[in-house]
């Protein structure tokens, strides 16, 4: 069933951006002349498996998300305070008819098609939820404040990326049983106990969030030209 399944994707759009500095919520800040968000979608409809798309966009600039992406058949709901009710609010609204729901943070706007179609392969080969990963570069810490408490083994950390992909069924349950995960939904499912599994995610699938980010953003698109990011290719 679920190889034929219609897949739907979940945008959360609706954060402020507060980490990227003053100015327009971030999915409304300018990568090359255009928002952020509008490269995040455009994105996702080169994707040939995806279907429909829902995105949550900050509550005061829903008219101005609608306008933004006319063309690009979403549809368009006011997104909440955490990121959790952001994507609750997109989910209730996705078509009957989808049975794979990728989550997909509209701050990864450079994120190839090769990664979408990754994710919904490994769901359409029975997973019941995957997350595209990378290793992690840096060596990492657990502190206590200012001390170090212990350095964690680099070897068996991954970073998390999206699109996050689930069954439909399992998403609704993860985000209907009161689990509280600020920044990803896989973490919703895995406290379920459902088995969550990795594919290779991209370096271009970064989540702008710092200043950095959107430096390294506009050069990587100057690289490769606005839209020709997805072609390239997922490791
Ligand atoms: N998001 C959302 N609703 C919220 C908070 C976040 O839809 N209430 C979305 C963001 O728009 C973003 C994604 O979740 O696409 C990942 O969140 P993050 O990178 O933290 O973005 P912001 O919350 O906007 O940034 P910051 O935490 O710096 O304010
Ligand atoms: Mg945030």
């Amino acid at each position: 069933m679920t190889g034929s399944a219609a897949v739907g994707v979940l945008v959360p759009a609706a954060g402020l951006g507060v980490r990227l500095g003053p100015g327009l919520p971030k999915a409304l800040r300018e990568l090359a002349g255009e928002p952020l968000l509008l490269h995040a979608v455009r994105g996702l409809r080169a994707a040939p498996s995806v279907g429909p798309v829902v995105v949550a966009a900050p509550v005061d600039e829903v008219g101005a998300v609608r306008a933004l992406l006319a063309d690009l058949d979403v549809l368009v709901v006011a997104g909440g305070a955490e990121r959790q009710d952001s994507v609750r609010l997109a989910l209730a609204e996705l078509p009957a008819a989808v049975g794979l729901v990728l989550v997909h943070d509209a701050a990864r706007c450079l994120t190839p098609v090769a990664v979408v179609e990754a994710v919904v392969a490994a769901l359409r080969a029975g997973a019941d939820a995957v997350v595209p990963v990378v290793p992690v570069a840096d060596t990492v810490k657990q502190v206590a404040g200012a001390r170090v408490v212990a350095t964690l083994d680099r070897a068996v950390l991954r970073a998390v990326q999206t699109p996050q992909g689930f069954r439909r069924d399992v998403l609704e349950q993860a985000h209907a049983s009161g689990t509280v995960a600020r920044t990803d939904d896989a973490g919703l499912v895995e406290a379920l106990g459902v088995a969550v599994t990795t594919v290779p995610g991209a370096d271009e699938a970064f989540k702008i969030t710092r200043p950095l980010d959107l430096l390294l953003a506009e050069a990587l698109l100057a690289m490769t030209g606005p839209g020709k990011h997805g072609g390239r290719r997922a490791r």
